[in-house]
């Protein structure tokens, strides 16, 4: 067996030799152009020319949880598009995503600047009943991070394609319920793939909608960049009917800087790192698969095409 890998943005020489120790049945090398046939690939981003080489592959693993990149791609329809679940990514969201929305509701912000000044202020408390917060995707990582904030004892709004019932949630599905979803929702958590049905979701229209139409809406954007209409986000924010954002996905990454999102009092910026890639537990999950696949066993985890998640 043959496992090419082929990343971009990522070192590749420790993928291929954690590759080799999981997987020593196999032969596991870097792609260049002309490499022989591979039975699997490793991939992130990889260009069309790797897919349209590799004509063999019947497996091809993303070394994320997004596929969107590889789905950009002519693909041979038989190839099995296998996406990472988890491994170790939920907890990293969940942990990002509590940390901003605690930012927001304790006024941290605030605080700091006092304590600048070294003065020692008060806000009046906030009630989290007046916070509920909505999650876009009840996913691998959408639905740990609702179950998280519950903890909190915000309430806890999901909205998925499928219906879906999680406990400590009240669950929304389809476009017909987007409305009342965003309505009764004020702090926005986007976890959704990006597809033709969710590029530039998160839009004038909708953010508008967010805390029953009122100001004071808050938005964390952790899926990607397209799924913003980013020229919106700005006006929304100086008109005050948003409150803030934290960001960590962009159209353009990195983000260029000059871009205003930078330097936007209202925004906080990271640099797509939500919820990192681990490589151990991912190489493990999926050299596991791989066997799997060759057993002819069924393998968490595969993308539907033409659903594009
Ligand atoms: P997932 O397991 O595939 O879950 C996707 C969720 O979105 C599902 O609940 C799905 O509904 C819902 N969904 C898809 N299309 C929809 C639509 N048109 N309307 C309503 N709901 C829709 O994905 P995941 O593993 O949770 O990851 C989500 C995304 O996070 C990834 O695609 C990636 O872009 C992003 N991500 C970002 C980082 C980072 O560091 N910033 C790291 C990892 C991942 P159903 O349940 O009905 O199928
Ligand atoms: C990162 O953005 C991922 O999709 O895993």
């Amino acid at each position: 067996m043959l496992i090419t890998v082929c990343l971009s943005q990522t070192r590749t020489e420790p993928w291929v030799e954690g590759l080799r120790a999981a997987l020593p049945e196999a032969d596991v090398d870097a792609w260049e152009p002309g490499a022989p046939q591979a039975d699997h690939a490793v991939v992130w981003a990889p260009p069309q020319a790797f897919i349209d080489e590799q004509a063999n592959l019947r497996g091809l693993f993303n070394i994320g949880a997004g596929v969107d990149a590889l789905l950009k791609l002519a693909l041979p329809p038989a190839i099995r598009v296998v996406r990472l679940d988890d491994a170790g990514m939920s907890v990293q969201m969940a942990e990002y995503v509590c940390h901003a929305l605690i930012r927001h509701f304790r006024e941290f912000d605030f605080y700091e600047a006092e304590a600048r000044e070294g003065r020692w202020a008060f806000r009046k408390p906030r009630e989290r009943e007046d916070f509920a917060v909505g999650v876009m995707g009840l996913g691998v990582l959408g639905e740990r991070v609702a179950r998280a904030v519950a903890q909190f004892e915000f309430p806890v709004n999901g909205w998925s394609r499928s219906p879906r019932a999680v406990e400590g949630l009240r669950c929304y599905a389809g476009e017909d319920e987007f409305d009342a979803f965003l309505s009764a929702s004020r702090v926005l958590v986007n976890l959704l793939p990006l597809t033709e049905s969710t590029r530039g979701i998160l839009d004038r229209r909708n953010l508008s909608q967010l805390n029953r139409g009122e100001p004071g809406g808050y938005l964390i954007n952790v899926a990607r960049g397209a799924h913003l209409a980013e020229a919106d986000l700005i006006p929304l924010l100086d008109s005050g009917q948003l409150a803030g954002a934290t960001l960590d996905v962009f159209e353009v990454e990195p983000l260029p800087p000059d871009h205003p999102f930078w330097r936007h009092p209202k925004i906080t910026v990271t640099p797509h790192g939500s919820a990192r890639t681990m490589r151990e537990a991912s190489i493990a999950q999926i050299a596991g698969k791989i066997r799997a696949m060759e057993r002819g066993e069924p393998v968490a985890g595969v993308v539907d095409l033409l659903r594009g998640y």
